[in-house]
């Protein structure tokens, strides 16, 4: 259970510093070095705090950086990046949570070791605590600097302004607000060391630092505990941080903290037999989706995770499809917390809805605080001429709320907690399925189209009749129903409430679930994407590859490559095969993934694991291995598309985590989530998996 590094690339340091992140849900910070700045990507990254400079990209708001650590010997500041070095390493333990870093520099035929231990606190979701030590086997005269710095890495301008700096009780102190809303940024760090040296406390624009002068006593160990914490949220208070960290004990913190994880581990830990790799990446992805569940009711997960501002820090349907499985059946309050986001987020919805001239809820493409849209019109740059590229997702990708409906009902489903639906989640439902009656039209035969869509695989836009979008909006239309059905059984007087109150849209839920054009299978048993999809260009995807002009080229739009060609993103018929199973037969099912997996470039993180969970049913278990293992391990591998068009999107994958998660369970285990029957399908990769599956536990 341990994630290691050796050596230093400074080229591919951010990819690094990604897969050494470590997170609690209130925050994120990448594994970066006590030594790197703002050029490093050293990021402390807040979730749920947003902000916009100018007319700039709205995106997540990052802290100051209270780690900051560093040595400088003859005004020359060690970093492994231009100081010789004998060893460098890196490991996060996966038991603990905790990031080791062991880094031998050679500086004048003297060796100094620097070695730290990081993690983000559990418990007390504002704090962070690294141990820094060094030694050397030589005196040497060092200065040892540690503090806060304050420039802070930002992609989309600088969101922290007002910064003031004091030092109350030795604890340092530095807060700011944000530009748009005025939002406070606090963040304090208290050190305790082990060695006496005068501290000279440094203040200076960027930089608040304890400053100490030393000789070092060869093999002597030299300490630092560093306690810091940031708030970032109106309603808690800056003395009560203080008080947290005056009285946090580095030793009890770490009891704590190898207790939480021991307790997490023992419900959630999934045992791959005869394969270390894999059971590496697929602790991994759980270990980051644990450090990622929301702290409470008014967030969720961003698409990359607390990683950065990749993607705007923003919420994907990434959250209900791919990453919602893993804490239903680990971790049902994180579920309901997921699902009260979105219940949260329904004015914001209807304000969408409004813009667009439909009815009801229209839910976020990349949603913020309380929903709010943060998707540009021009959500991608062409790398060749930096010209803004005008993108369709915020206004056709309308699978957005199926995705929402989809996680409800399995919340719904295992959790049994009707009273989601009596405090927010019923209306929440109506309102979606308004704003699909309002979006869907009437053809010349009496059925309902969906005109005029981009489906999960995004190259291809303006479409019509996505056949996942028809079939998601059919089961958007059931669901809403069969919940009415359930109030007609349990509660009465309630069910003649709400079936007056909501008379229109129920008769016509009933009218769009018998006549929505639902596209079939055709001869050959393949279901076309989109209407006229199998009338493109069918090209091999190597040969469309070999025409790109540039590495990161965007595929997709008016003038990718692929709009034209059958060549598809990500999974799209595949998914829908993957999340209505029994609407389809086994062969049906065999011949789309057969034809689709040709077409199918995997140009997301999203896309691996449907393909694998597919295959695993249809008991292609090796492919289906093949493909699990490249999603499950993208951020241990680094192998991941860092651009899209010109727009930088490195950062941690977290729906590639979720879905590795769900490749286990429904496809390696063959979990049924409706008859709670599993079929085991084992690849020849590894000998059997292991899981406890609290189902039971699950339930409220
Ligand atoms: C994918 C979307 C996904 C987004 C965030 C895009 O590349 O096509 O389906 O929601 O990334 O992960």
């Amino acid at each position: 259970m341990l994630i290691k590094e050796d050596g230093y690339n400074y080229k591919e340091r951010f990819k690094t510093s990604s897969k050494f992140l470590i997170a609690n849900g209130y925050y994120g910070y990448r594994g970066s070095l006590s030594e790197d700045t703002s050029k490093d990507m050293v990021v402390w990254n807040l979730n749920g705090v947003y902000d916009q400079v100018d007319n700039q990209w709205r995106e997540s708001v990052n802290a100051f950086n209270p780690l900051f650590t560093f040595i400088k010997y003859h005004n020359e500041t060690l970093h492994p990046a231009i100081t010789q070095t004998k060893k460098h390493n890196l490991s996060l333990d996966l038991t603990t949570g905790i990031l080791n870093r062991k880094t031998t520099f050679i500086i004048d035929d003297c060796e100094i070791i620097v070695r730290s231990r990081r993690f983000a606190n559990q418990k007390n979701l504002h704090l962070i605590h690294e141990e820094y030590q060094l030694s050397t086997n030589k005196p040497l005269n060092i200065e040892l600097y540690q503090g806060i710095d304050m420039n802070v890495f930002d992609i989309s301008g600088r969101h922290i302004k007002k910064i003031k700096q004091q030092i109350i009780d030795g604890v340092f102190f530095v807060s700011g607000i944000t530009q748009e809303k005025e939002h406070p940024i606090d963040v304090m760090s208290k050190i305790e060391t082990n060695f006496e040296s005068t501290d000279k406390p440094e203040l200076t624009e960027n930089k608040l630092l304890h400053h100490y002068s030393i000789k070092t006593i060869p093999n002597q160990t030299y300490r630092i505990i560093i306690t810091a914490g940031v708030i970032h949220s109106k309603q808690h208070q800056k003395d009560i941080l203080h008080k947290m960290i005056l009285n946090s004990n580095f030793s009890s913190v770490i009891n704590e903290n190898n207790y939480f994880w021991k307790e997490k581990w023992n419900k959630a830990k999934i045992h791959i037999k005869g394969n270390q790799e894999a059971n590496l990446a697929i602790n991994y992805d759980i270990f980051q989706l644990i450090s990622h569940r929301p702290y409470n009711e008014f967030v969720s997960i961003p698409a990359r995770g607390l990683s950065g501002q990749v993607y705007k820090g923003a919420v994907f349907w990434d959250t209900e499809i791919y990453m919602f499985l893993f804490y239903l059946l680990n971790d049902i309050h994180s579920a309901k917390n997921l699902i009260k986001y979105r219940i949260h987020g329904l004015p914001e919805t209807k304000i969408k809805a409004n813009h667009y001239h439909y009815d009801g809820a229209f839910y976020a493409w990349e949603s913020q605080e309380f929903g709010f849209d943060a998707c540009s019109d021009y959500n991608l740059t062409n790398p060749i001429t930096n010209e803004p590229v005008r993108t369709y997702f915020k206004e056709l990708q309308i699978h957005i709320n199926g995705a929402i409906v989809y996680a409800l009902n399995q919340y719904l489903t295992l959790s049994k907690d009707y009273s989601i639906l009596k405090s927010g989640g019923l209306e929440m439902l109506i309102e979606i399925n308004k704003f699909y009656a309002s979006f869907l039209t009437k053809n010349k035969k009496n059925k309902y189209e969906c005109i005029n869509v981009i489906g999960p695989d995004e190259y291809h836009e303006h479409i019509n009749n996505n056949a996942y979008t028809n079939y998601l909006i059919k089961f958007c239309m059931t669901t809403m129903i069969n919940y009415f059905e359930y109030f007609k059984k349990s509660n009465l007087s309630y069910y003649h409430e709400i079936s007056r109150k909501y008379k229109n849209i129920i008769n016509k839920a009933k009218d769009i679930e018998k006549n929505i054009f639902l596209p079939k299978p055709n001869k050959d048993g393949i279901i076309s994407q989109f209407d006229g999809y199998l009338t493109l260009k069918d090209i091999a995807i190597e040969d469309l590859l070999a025409k790109k002009k540039t590495e990161n080229e965007y595929l997709g739009g008016k003038d990718g490559l692929a709009s034209q060609t059958q060549i598809i993103k990500q999974a799209d018929v595949v998914l829908l095969l993957v999340l209505f199973p029994n609407l389809f037969s086994k062969e049906i099912q065999k011949a789309n993934y057969h034809y689709y997996k040709k077409r199918t470039e995997h140009g997301s993180s999203l896309s691996k694991a449907i393909y694998s969970i597919l295959a695993s049913r249809l008991n292609e278990v090796d492919e289906a291995y093949d493909y699990f293992i490249n999603g499950a391990s993208i951020d241990l591998t680094g192998k991941s598309k860092q651009y899209a068009g010109g727009i930088y999107i490195g950062g941690n994958h977290l729906a590639a985590y979720g879905g590795a998660y769900m490749a286990v369970i429904l496809g390696f285990l063959g979990l049924d989530f409706n008859n709670k029957t599993f079929n085991k399908n084992i690849p020849k990769a590894f000998e059997d998996i292991n899981t406890k599956l609290l189902y039971e536990e699950a339930i409220l």
